[in-house]
């Protein structure tokens, strides 16, 4: 399973780049307006610290307006993957720029006829974001699973993101299923890392080392 991170935050992202664990980042409109600066300066510099995919959304609503910006932010980097919203204009951008090889992620993706149509539109990536389905009583993993059914059924390469991450438990249960990619606020991912047991345990090995030494 692949580990993206879910910030606009170059500190968090190196921070998570030397750890040796992370595989790519994700942004979206509100992430880069957090960081308060000029947003394709933002993405440059994530670009020099991650290896992988860094993900840029479109702001424009319509196809070509969609295709004029995905250029634009395809032209930074070749990391580049840009985020595109599940809509039918986005759809049309999808398809067209598929044409191009520019890599693609569809997002704002809540039904598995959204994550379909847009497999086939040629995504590179879809996005289910399960948080918000959980933050109205809906099953966000359940949406997950369908998804990955769905893609095994017809053979589509399109990967599964599984994003708007809440929790460790929420990662967990995405690599059970076997999606392909957990992008997570660095929140989730510091805590991937941890376990009190862990702590105690290690504390008691330090301790009883030392009074070997003694
Ligand atoms: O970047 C897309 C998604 O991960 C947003 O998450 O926490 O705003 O629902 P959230």
């Amino acid at each position: 399973m692949k580990f993206f991170l879910d910030t606009a935050n170059v500190r968090e992202i190196a921070q998570a780049q030397e750890l040796g664990v992370l595989d790519g980042v994700t942004t979206n409109p509100t992430l880069l307006a957090k960081e308060g600066r000029d947003p394709v300066q933002v993405i440059r510099e994530i670009c020099k610290i991650v290896d992988g995919p860094v993900n840029a959304e479109v702001i424009s609503t319509d196809c070509d307006g969609m295709i004029a910006e995905a250029r634009r932010w395809a032209e930074l980097d070749e990391k580049i993957v840009v985020k595109i919203p599940m809509t039918r204009e986005g759809m049309k951008a999808v398809s067209r720029l598929a044409d191009e090889d520019i890599p693609t992620n569809v997002t704002l993706i809540f039904s598995p006829s959204q994550a379909l149509i847009a497999a086939k539109a040629g995504a590179s990536y879809v996005s289910p974001f399960v948080g918000r389905l959980d933050d109205r009583s809906e099953n966000g993993m359940d949406l997950v699973s369908k998804i990955i059914q769905i893609f095994d059924n017809y053979g589509f390469e399109t990967e599964v993101i599984v994003a708007s991450i809440r929790h460790p438990m929420h990662v967990v249960e995405a690599a059970l299923l076997g999606a392909d990619i957990a992008t997570m606020p660095y929140s989730v991912f510091e805590k991937l890392f941890e376990h009190p047991l862990t702590d105690v345990g290690l504390a008691q090995f330090l301790k009883d080392w030392e009074k070997l030494q003694r």
